[in-house]
């Protein structure tokens, strides 16, 4: 995109120092980045010229845009990430490095990543935390036991493993009782880990497109919801084209419940992993903190709406809404084949348990306290203790009239069944549990010994203290 789409994009400014300042190529910000890893176009341009002003009300389409990209060079991503008020209105108050959503982190398995957090949020702790890294939680790891204060910086490191699986990550506070009010507030960004998984056949070299999705934060006394910072983004395709999606919940509460009218969306990957097989669908439902990976093949030249339908009950309703706008217009393209078989991971259906767990999800909305097992968080408490090495059965009981995302942190877990109904296979880190039901899932706890953390990831609950503590022990 050009620098001159001045006006038209919400929440932070993207400036060349910022970008420069993390000590790497100024990279990214283009969305169609040829899909290959290596080839992200260097788009040093959107950082330059006037600023962009916080535009509110404009209902778009509005152009398309991307945070810029911060990628490893030879194993290492050195970034610093400074926590701030915006000094202008917009969509949020709150972002690193002035751009709501920050920065892309982008590196490889393998890498060393080093972040340094700054914390000029004036008058809040905060921490960081790596959603759905496969990371130490120890140290200056991904530990959210770790808080920086006012005016100081920590140094976090991420020892990535070489058998990381490629994907779309995130990244966001995780300060207990204000993490609602700072993802929020705009305080998130996305990470994509690059390999294997991009050289497919049917996915190498396809174009590429991040959607951070956000929302929903008052503006002029309206509700919006963004997409990378901006209200009802178009995105162009040509007749026949294939396009890879990644799509980031990154809402503080909100579902999407992604369609894209008159379009299929094929389904590539859950959270981080890749799926065994496409799998085609006609409507997403992404949780906060939920990620899809979606091929979308343009179809006949016109105008079509991305939306999140209507969804939820009473307590939880939300209406359907834009999401951001399709314009398939140009020469067409003759389709290329989507491919069929993806990667599949270790089935852990016939694999010896160690150990089942019920896990009980309770909530007194009035009071408010959100319970797991009938706790509230204690950070002096471990809630749950297991053995390094083991697979553990856990089902998860929502016994509440509301709908919880579940997530743990540093381990991924298969999807076994649904109120009794088996799921077709997936590796997820975080996953949906309708009101009143039981979800059970399998979690092999492979690699890293310590304490971290599983919760609901509607964070107003996990403030209210719906979050556990787990250790895994030699
Ligand atoms: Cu997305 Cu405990 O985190
Ligand atoms: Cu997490
Ligand atoms: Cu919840």
């Amino acid at each position: 995109m050009a620098a001159g789409a001045s006006g038209r994009y919400l929440g932070g400014r993207f400036t060349r120092r910022q970008v420069a300042s993390a000590g790497l190529a100024a990279l990214g910000g283009s969305a169609l980045t040829g899909g290959s890893f290596g080839l992200v176009r260097d788009t040093r341009a959107q950082s330059q010229g006037e600023p962009q002003s916080p535009l509110v009300t404009n209902a778009g389409p509005n152009p398309w845009r991307e945070p810029p990209i911060l990628m490893s060079v030879d194993g290492l991503l050195d970034v610093q990430l400074e926590a701030k008020p915006l000094s202008e209105a917009g969509v949020g108050k709150m972002a690193y490095n002035g751009m709501i959503p920050g920065p892309t982190l982008r590196f490889r398995p393998g890498d060393t990543v080093r972040l340094k957090l700054t914390n000029n949020l004036e008058g809040h702790m905060t921490n960081m935390h790596v959603h759905g890294l496969h990371v130490s939680p120890e140290g200056n790891s991904d530990n959210i036991f770790q808080m920086v204060d006012t005016g100081e910086s920590f140094q976090y490191e991420y020892q990535i493993p070489p058998n990381h699986q490629p994907g779309t990550y995130w990244y966001h506070p995780h300060h207990h009782g204000d993490a609602q009010a700072q993802v929020n507030d705009g305080l998130a960004g996305a990470i994509v880990i690059g390999g294997a998984f991009d050289q497919i056949e049917g996915i190498e070299g396809l174009p590429e497109r991040l959607f951070v999705l956000q929302g929903p934060s008052s503006v002029n006394g309206e509700l919006v919801y963004t997409v990378n910072g901006v209200v009802n983004p178009e995105v162009e395709m040509r007749p026949g084209q294939t396009q890879r999606w990644r799509l980031l919940n990154a809402s503080a509460n909100a579902y999407f419940n992604l369609a894209l009218d008159g379009h299929t969306l094929h389904q590539i990957a859950t959270d981080g992993n890749p799926l065994p097989g496409l799998q085609s669908l006609d409507q997403i439902l992404l949780g906060p903190a939920e990620r899809a990976e979606v091929l979308v093949q343009g179809g006949d030249s016109g105008t079509y709406t991305f939306k999140s339908l209507d969804w939820g009950g009473p307590s939880q309703h939300q209406p359907s809404f834009t999401v951001a706008t399709v314009t398939v217009a140009g020469s067409p393209m003759a389709p290329m084949p989507l491919p069929e078989k993806l990667i599949q991971l270790p089935d852990l259906s016939q694999v010896e348990i160690a150990q089942q767990r019920e896990i009980v999800f309770q909530e007194n909305v009035v009071a408010p306290v959100f319970t797991i097992n009938g706790a509230v968080f204690d950070p002096d408490v471990v809630n749950t203790t297991v053995k390094l090495g083991t697979t553990e059965e856990w089902i998860l009981r929502n016994t509440s009239q509301d709908a919880h995302p579940f997530h743990i942190h540093v381990e991924d877990f298969q999807v076994m069944s649904i109120d009794g109904a088996p799921q077709p296979f997936s590796y997820q880190d975080t996953v949906n549990l309708p009101p009143r039901s039981s979800v059970v899932i399998r979690i092999p706890f492979l690699d890293f010994t310590g304490k971290f953390v599983y919760h609901c990831h509607i964070l107003a609950h996990e403030d209210f203290g719906m979050m556990s503590v787990i250790e895994v022990v030699q």
